[in-house]
């Protein structure tokens, strides 16, 4: 069986038990499922397989903000997968794991300089570029490393489309992007600027974008504005559409694959163009769960508090985002149940995973799973509070490893130093 699952009352992970990850590697630690990732990953190829010409296949690159453990990229880039970063620790990271330049795509409003560079001399496919000040500091690093910069420019095209407020990216309010009428600016600078080959646009309207129908609806603002800026003589042989597919933490209306692959059939195919997908949290999102051990069980008179091991410095999406995750017993599953509020030891109200939920009956030592923990998890982790960061387990059918280890004292504190003049 693939993914997570119940065998007779505890908690797998394809076919390894979450208490035998516990006993080894110790709690809290990230547990992601190779089978689900390959399963996700698959489903969007065949979907897109399906509506799509073999000659006009998209290039997939998987935003590896989500979850940029290198054996999750390696996974994901040993079944085909191009990859998209924010940052040079994420090329870094990206060419660690074996990706191939020419299937990595840069986006992010803040390149730096380093950044750019970087990215320039391993010779990636194209900067998502997402202001003029970037064009122009995109067009002199180039020229003065004697290379040509392959660009889109990334439209803005006031929509809402993110699951929360703080993931939504396409509003004219936020910082991402270009408008139209900037676009075409870009072009119009561009093609005057030798390091810079301007090649097409993209296009990211959100995260969780829960109203599926909204990326159809901005998908139809491309074909417009490909028709006009060609029509000025610009090449747009590129269409970067994006990421933002949602999964499910609680009852969301999942995106039918399908719909989505024939909205890109119907009005992105047309355009003729070679066509970029940038999916981060489909592809891991329901792939990990962070497990946990409970510390105490706390009764008070209003209601009874399980103090897990993990914190909000581990998972900071129910504090950031108001994130609901599932959380579940790993064993005695079946056992009569009670309500709980489910908490972490920092010193922080936010440091709540959940409310009121019911569980079987925990005692301290029990193991818990908060679920769907695999994107925008391990990632996002701190060390507040000093403590450390958590280990991430890779389980692939029988076998499992260590991805990362736990982080140690040592490495928290050899990095700070007391200037001579406090000795
Ligand atoms: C430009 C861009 N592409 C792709 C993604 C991935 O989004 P998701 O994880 O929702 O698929 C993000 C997320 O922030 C993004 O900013």
């Amino acid at each position: 069986m693939n993914g997570f699952n119940d065998r007779d009352g505890t908690l797998y992970a394809d076919n390894v038990s979450l208490e035998t990850i516990a006993k080894e590697v110790g709690t809290p630690c990230y547990v992601y499922a190779a089978s689900e990732i390959r399963s996700q990953y698959s489903a969007l190829r065949s979907a897109v397989e399906k509506a799509l010409p073999a000659d006009r296949q998209p290039l997939l690159c998987y935003a590896c903000k989500a979850n940029s453990n290198i054996a999750v990229l390696k996974l994901l880039q040993s079944l085909g997968s191009g990859l998209e970063i924010v940052s040079e620790g994420e090329l870094r990271r990206g060419l660690k794991a074996g990706f191939a330049p020419e299937k990595i795509v840069s986006t992010g409003v803040g390149k730096q300089r380093s950044e750019i560079e970087a990215c320039l001399e391993a010779g990636i496919h194209q900067f998502n570029i997402e202001s003029l000040p970037e064009l122009e500091r995109i067009a002199e690093i180039a020229a003065r490393m004697g290379k040509i910069a392959p660009v889109v420019f990334r439209l803005n095209p006031d929509i809402s489309g993110g699951g929360h407020h703080k993931i939504s990216t396409g509003r004219k309010r936020d910082k991402f992007g270009l408008s139209a009428e900037r676009i075409f600016e870009a072009f119009r600078i561009a093609e005057k600027l030798n390091s810079i080959k301007a090649l097409g646009l993209s296009l990211h309207i959100g995260s969780q974008v829960f109203t599926v129908e909204t990326f159809k609806t901005a998908f139809e603002k491309l074909p417009a504005l490909v028709g006009e800026l060609r029509a000025e003589g610009f090449a747009i042989e590129r269409l970067d559409i994006g990421g933002g597919f949602p999964i499910i933490y609680k009852d969301e209306k999942l995106l039918d694959l399908d719909s989505y692959a024939q909205w890109v059939a119907d009005i992105i195919l047309p355009l003729g163009t070679e066509i970029i997908m940038e999916p981060g949290r489909y592809m891991v999102g329901n792939a990990g769960v962070l497990l946990s051990e409970v510390l105490y069980v706390k009764e008070t008179q209003d209601r009874t508090f399980l103090v897990l091991d993990a914190a909000m410095n581990d998972l900071i999406r129910p504090t950031l985002y108001d994130a609901w995750h599932g959380v579940e017993a790993v064993s005695n599953r079946g056992a009569p149940v009670r309500t709980y509020d489910i908490v972490g030891p920092v010193c922080e109200t936010g440091d709540t995973f959940a409310t009121e939920r019911t569980l079987p009956d925990m005692q301290s030592g029990d193991l818990a799973v908060i679920k769907s923990a695999g994107a925008y998890g391990f990632c996002m982790a701190s060390n507040y509070n000093t403590r450390p960061l958590p280990a991430e387990v890779l389980v692939d059918g029988d076998r499992f490893a260590v991805i990362r280890k736990r982080q140690s004292y040592e490495d928290i504190l050899e990095k700070e130093t007391i200037p001579d003049w406090l000795e």
